[in-house]
């Protein structure tokens, strides 16, 4: 009889393995594919991280990130309600603001013209976005607005205030909330902010708005492209000192751990495809639900493998959502949001 297993032994001579050794009777077909594993992610579970500019109507195509732009604050209402008729139940937004107008204190974050407020006002005033419940998530950092680039407010050594910088990032995100955002997103690494952030929008009557922690935050290279879009490598030095090192496995699983302790509702392993073992470790640590973000360079590494013909895009990008999700991962944030949303429709 011919073996259903590829690689049988029977014919070449040598013994046949045990019955109860062959697996892969259990896998060969599509639908017992499906039974040894995770199930394809829900599109309300993608997270789509977007660039906002202070130019209305704007509309510029990033270098490193091709297929991803930075839009106006009117010009992303009308992307974020295309994306929503496909399938988007949840965008990021980052804001992007001229060198020109950057300080000390990151006035720009959360002034009445800065590109986010202004985007969070329009985009929660929509009927189409607001009828489908899409959340608006907003990160809340410092260095796309600080003149130093760092995440946080300095002292004036050059070191991190860490007390005003969680004054100041609480403040951001009140006003964050105020303008329309759903879910406060702190990405700059403080310690203290989750406790910060949740203490200040509970006494402004905001206790319903979850706090999305970056909790275990890398010191990563893969985040070239993204501050090559949103302009916000630091001035000086590196984020060293309060990014996680690549090789901390206590230190990360303690930061996470920590942010749940502060109130945290949802926990962020970041990147994701290189830290997949420190997603099982949360996981394996906490009930909350866990968000992993692809960050700009897995983007960008996956975008550009491809189109140098290494592997083919949809399968490529795919088996990395199926890692991050066997990893743990609840939610995933990535910049193939848009393509995800129609790939899932075709499988
Ligand atoms: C800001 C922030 C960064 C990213 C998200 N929020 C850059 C950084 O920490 O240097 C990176 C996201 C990406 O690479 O896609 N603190």
């Amino acid at each position: 009889a011919t073996s259903r297993l590829t690689g049988g032994g029977e014919s070449s001579g040598t013994s046949a393995p045990p019955v109860a050794h062959c697996l892969h009777q259990g896998y060969s077909s599509r639908t017992l594919r499906s039974w040894q594993g995770v199930a394809p992610i829900s599109p309300a579970n993608l997270v789509y991280p977007l660039f906002v500019t202070h130019e209305a109507d704007g509309c510029e195509e990033i270098p490193s990130m091709p297929g991803q732009c930075r839009y106006g604050y009117r010009r992303v209402v009308s992307e974020v309600e295309r994306l929503v008729h496909e399938g988007l139940r949840a965008v990021l937004l980052f804001g992007v603001v001229p060198q020109s107008v950057k300080d000390s204190t990151g006035s720009w974050a959360d002034c009445p013209e800065s590109p986010v407020v202004l985007a969070l006002q329009l985009l929660s005033a929509s009927a189409v976005i607001r009828s489908i419940s899409t959340l608006l998530v907003a990160d809340v950092c410092l260095c796309e607005y600080t003149d130093h680039g760092h995440c946080g407010l300095l002292n004036p050594h050059g070191r991190i205030a860490n007390t005003q910088s969680i004054q100041r990032l609480a403040e951001v995100s009140l006003a964050y909330v105020k303008a329309g955002a759903d879910v406060i997103a702190p990405s700059d690494m403080m310690d203290g902010r989750v406790a910060a952030i949740k203490q200040l929008l509970k006494s402004e009557g905001y206790e319903h708005i979850p706090v999305m922690s970056y909790s275990s935050k890398f010191a990563s290279c893969f985040y070239g492209p993204f501050r090559d879009a949103a302009g916000s490598a630091p001035g000086f030095g590196d984020r060293k000192g309060y990014q996680l090192p690549p090789g901390s496995r206590g230190l990360a699983i303690r930061a996470s751990v920590r942010d749940a302790d502060e109130g945290a509702d949802f926990l962020m392993v970041k990147p994701a495809g290189v830290y997949l073992d420190v997603i099982r470790e949360v996981r394996n640590r906490t009930t909350l639900p866990i968000a992993a973000y692809q960050v700009s360079g897995e983007y960008a590494m996956l975008y550009f493998g491809a189109q140098h013909g290494a592997f083919d895009l949809k399968t490529a990008v795919l088996e990395t959502i199926t890692s991050i999700q066997r990893a743990g991962a609840d939610i995933v944030i990535s910049y193939f949001t848009p393509q995800l949303l129609k790939w899932l429709k075709e499988q």
